[in-house]
């Protein structure tokens, strides 16, 4: 038994919460629909800078870690065979190219990072780390890249390419990190001399040329941008597959992924920890981000009206052509009524089993699935007040292995507004949340405990 001195100096350390916002670079992101809510975007135009810079102080304002930008190469064309639902709904269409935003994101800030979607299926690695490394200069070191490999046919047929296996991806995948790090590790961080009097700016035996030939790249050159101040961006990955998560147990510092429960959000946190062994990383060495919807109000009534009003805009067609193409399946075919649990997809697994697992395993029908799947890809919803939703997010922290929350938006710039002014306050009263940032780069604020 501990004397009663040691217990009052037993400080408990409660881990926490990083937090980021969730969004695309269009006119809907991730709650199909969201568009003709009436407090969405009033006042704003979504392909106007000021929408983004006020974004970006919003989050800032809350001390988000930084905003992530979603993304995806074309309109989805697998409902139906067509991506006309997927035009009339506004389902993530129009979405603009992503790494446009950054600057003017990072421009508006000081310390919020961004996070971008960038495939590797139709770019080159170095034009891939020419862009990214200008971006991390751009921002002061606060870019993070989220890698994906297009899992979506629209993307491939957009391109004229003809769609690749998720295995053989992956193997793509692999060298494409391979030929990007060898160009971050090009430039000795003495390199740049840059002496008037000698007229000599970089030695040129401290900038490596690299000469990769492998089977699906060749690269020989030199990068062609000077060391940016992280060195490389912050890896971020989402991949959820048997594979994709091996890569971003080998690869990523962070990962972002979507599980309805906490007990799938454990289940997932020990899966991904036992794989960091693999890799010879230490347990807890990736910062794990889980999905949160929130929709907040003064009280609990209040606050589930707001949540009716919110899922009165999803219009149930566009919710299905967007289930449709995240999982690469035509559910234009199949009976509504039709459980999920009997269904395989070829898209992305780790969304399906968002749904799968949306009532704790029980039977979800399509129907179902399509209109819990259309709110926020299947995350967990928290209604209510600033106080329950600081609740549940430390039963995530705590029992569901969370890091931190990937909050996806509802109506903006409102829902981060309100997220900034209510629950951040409550979580930061229960220390579990910072009161400033610790550094200036947004890998030292993602490692900031
Ligand atoms: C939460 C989450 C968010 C994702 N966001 C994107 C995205 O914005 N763009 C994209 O192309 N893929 C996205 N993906 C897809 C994955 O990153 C990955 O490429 C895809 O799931 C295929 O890999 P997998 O089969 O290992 O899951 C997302 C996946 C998850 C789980």
């Amino acid at each position: 038994m501990a004397a009663a001195g040691q217990v009052e100096n037993r400080i408990v350390s409660k881990k926490k919460a990083h937090l980021l916002g969730f969004i695309q670079h269009g006119v809907n992101s991730h709650a199909t629909g969201m568009w003709r809510h009436p407090r969405d975007k009033v006042g704003w135009d979504f392909s106007r800078p000021a929408y983004w810079q006020h974004m970006a102080r919003t989050m800032e304002r809350g001390l988000f870690d930084a905003m992530f930008i979603a993304d995806e190469l074309a309109p989805y064309n697998t409902h139906g065979g067509t991506s006309d639902p997927i035009v009339k709904y506004a389902v993530q269409c129009p979405t603009h190219e992503p790494s446009t935003i950054v600057p003017i994101i990072t421009t508006a800030t000081k310390h919020l990072g961004v996070g971008v979607t960038l495939s590797t299926a139709f770019e080159h690695p170095y034009s891939m780390v020419r862009r990214l490394s200008s971006l991390d200069h751009l921002s002061d070191g606060r870019v993070a890249w989220n890698i994906v490999s297009s899992y979506s046919k629209s993307e491939w047929d957009a391109y004229g390419v003809e769609m690749t296996h998720r295995t053989r991806r992956y193997e793509l995948l692999e060298e494409y990190m391979e030929v990007c790090y060898k160009l971050w590790n090009s430039w000795d961080a003495d390199a740049i001399v840059a002496d008037k009097a000698s007229g000599i700016y970089a030695d040129p035996a401290k900038v490596r040329e690299i000469n990769h030939v492998g089977e699906f790249f060749r690269c020989k050159a030199r990068s062609f941008v000077a060391p940016s101040p992280q060195g490389q961006p912050v890896l971020w990955q989402a991949g959820s597959s048997d594979r994709g998560r091996d890569f971003a147990a080998k690869h990523a510092e962070a990962i972002f992924a979507v599980h309805p429960t906490v007990t799938r959000m454990r289940h997932y946190t020990d899966d991904l920890n036992n794989r960091l062994d693999k890799f010879e990383r230490p347990p807890g060495s990736v910062k794990l981000i889980f999905g949160a919807q929130t929709v907040v109000a003064d009280t609990r009534s209040e606050a589930q009206e707001k949540y009716e009003r919110i899922k009165a805009c999803i219009p149930a067609e566009g919710a299905l052509a967007w289930m449709s193409g995240h999982f690469g399946l035509d559910f234009s075919t199949y009976d509504l009524d039709e459980y999920v649990q009997n269904i395989e997809v070829p898209g992305i697994q780790g969304l399906f089993e968002s749904i799968l697992y949306a009532r704790d395993g029980a039977p979800v029908t399509i129907r179902e699935a399509a209109m819990i799947y259309a709110q926020g890809m299947g995350m967990p919803v928290l209604v209510g007040t600033a106080t329950d939703i600081a609740d549940q997010m430390e039963v995530f922290l705590d029992e569901g292995g969370a890091d931190g929350f990937m909050l996806a938006a509802t109506y903006t710039p409102g829902c981060f507004e309100e997220f900034a002014d209510m629950v951040v306050p409550e979580l930061q009263r229960r220390q579990r949340f910072r009161t400033s940032y610790a550094g200036t780069t947004l890998r030292e604020n993602l490692l900031q405990g």
